[in-house]
């Protein structure tokens, strides 16, 4: 399928090219038209729709993102983005004429085109053609340096995660292209600022979906600085999202005594694995099973301990122990109130004493050696009394990070603490208290 599509967003990009070099009735043009049509039929005639999108340099299918035609297609790329176009579907009941007007419609120069091409459309009698926007909270990383923009655009994630949820839950069709160039949005803008967005007053009031959200980000974070490819990121980042998503499908048949009043802290933490590998299995097709099998296997234990309700127990899948790691790295860094605070170093501590238990030996020393036991943003305190905060992680001494001096007299000033012996963290600061006057800093 992934060749077919190609094939048909190559040809589009021909005879937009052809139809700005020819006539719309020279016989080149056609020719083009000719071969767009007879690709997107060999698509159209087995599935409903296919809908093709772009978000910032990439372009996608609903099942796939082509990284590798990226640059082959930009032409087509950049011509969309002028015309404010982030994503076409086409229907099966598509006409020859109707793809002919479309290219013909897209060959108008972007100031003539009116802001609702989705309307235009129907009005020049194109009906098996639809455009519009991702309906993504978009907003591109340049625009995201003040902690508002950043914190606006993590509520706006959070609605869009509860959407998603509330839809799969409910077992309604998903838009699976939507959620793709979401979470490809949540790459662009979030990973590696795990940290910064802990800091961030939240308005929110469910706070699994805050859950999902810092999860999904850690996952995504940890594979890329692994060295997965984008595609396997995205992937693994999806899985994560949705990984408690039991935690909020509890049905009454599920529970002890029938009834949705015993549903308790303890049930939900007993039954959430299994109730929401259930729900996300029926999405096999368009989500893959990665997203189920890590639902499932997350608080599984690397030795098998506690399986005993497993038929036979069986190592969790390598995706399920990276998210376990996340997972529980979250939990312990959260802020579970506005004044909680679990400083990092002892979240390392009651972390790795778990290596080679909860923990696969190998995956927990590469999640810190990626996190670094004071992660990036940190706010601490060195042995010389200044305040600092954490810039860059050194994988071969996780302890010693690069630090920005922030309270220091003669200005701000970096320090690579692998490389002097006289100074070190100290601890660190919460944000929330005694490091709040710093946090315009961070
Ligand atoms: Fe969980």
């Amino acid at each position: 399928m992934s060749e077919k599509i190609k094939s048909v967003l190559t040809d589009l990009m021909s005879a937009i090219q052809a139809g700005k070099i020819y006539t719309t009735s020279h016989p080149r043009y056609k020719d083009f038209i000719e071969k767009a049509y007879s690709s997107l039929q060999n698509i159209l005639k087995t599935q409903k729709e296919l809908a093709i999108g772009i978000l910032d340099e990439e372009i996608a299918s609903e099942n796939e993102i082509f990284f590798d035609l990226s640059q082959k297609l930009k032409p087509l790329i950049l011509y969309l983005q002028e015309r404010n176009i982030q994503r076409i579907t086409f229907y099966s009941g598509l006409r020859h004429n109707e793809l002919s007007q479309f290219i013909s419609f897209l060959l108008t120069p972007p100031s003539e085109l009116p802001a609702d091409t989705s309307g235009a459309l129907i009005r020049w009698g194109i009906r098996n053609i639809k455009t519009g926007k991702i309906k993504a909270p978009s907003s591109s990383p340049k625009e995201m340096k003040s902690p508002e923009n950043l914190s606006q655009y993590y509520e706006n994630s959070l609605y869009f995660i509860s959407r998603y949820a509330q839809s799969i839950l409910k077992g309604e069709n998903i838009d699976y292209m939507d959620l793709k160039f979401n979470t490809l949005n949540f790459i662009e803008n979030f990973v590696g600022q795990y940290h910064q967005l802990l800091n961030l007053e939240r308005k929110s009031e469910n706070e699994i979906f805050d859950h999902m959200l810092n999860v999904c980000i850690l996952t995504m974070h940890i594979s890329s600085r692994s060295g997965s490819e984008r595609e396997d990121v995205l992937e693994l980042g999806i899985a994560a999202l949705f990984h408690d998503i039991g935690k909020m499908s509890l049905p009454a048949e599920d529970l002890p005594n029938q009834s949705k009043v015993t549903r308790n802290k303890s049930q939900i933490q007993k039954n959430h694995p299994v109730l929401g590998a259930k729900v996300l299995l029926n999405y096999k097709e368009s989500l893959g099973v990665l997203p189920a099998v890590v639902a499932f296997e997350h608080h599984l234990r690397y030795d098998l301990k506690e399986s005993s309700h497993l038929s036979f127990p069986y190592p969790p899948h390598a995706v399920s122990q990276i998210v376990s790691l996340c997972n529980t790295y979250d939990h312990q860094a959260s802020p579970r109130s506005p004044r909680h605070f679990n400083p990092p170093d002892q979240i390392y501590r009651f972390m790795s004493k778990e290596k080679g238990e909860q923990f696969h030996p190998q995956l927990i020393q590469n999640f810190f050696q990626i996190i670094g036991v004071w992660p990036l943003g940190t706010l601490v305190s060195l042995s010389d009394g200044r305040t600092a905060v954490v810039r860059g992680i050194n994988e071969e001494d996780i302890f010693s990070p690069k630090v920005e001096v922030i309270s220091s007299p003669e200005g701000k000033k970096f320090i690579d603490l692998s490389q002097t012996k006289d100074i070190r963290v100290e601890r660190a600061l919460n944000p929330r208290g005694e490091g709040k006057k710093y946090t315009h800093l961070l």
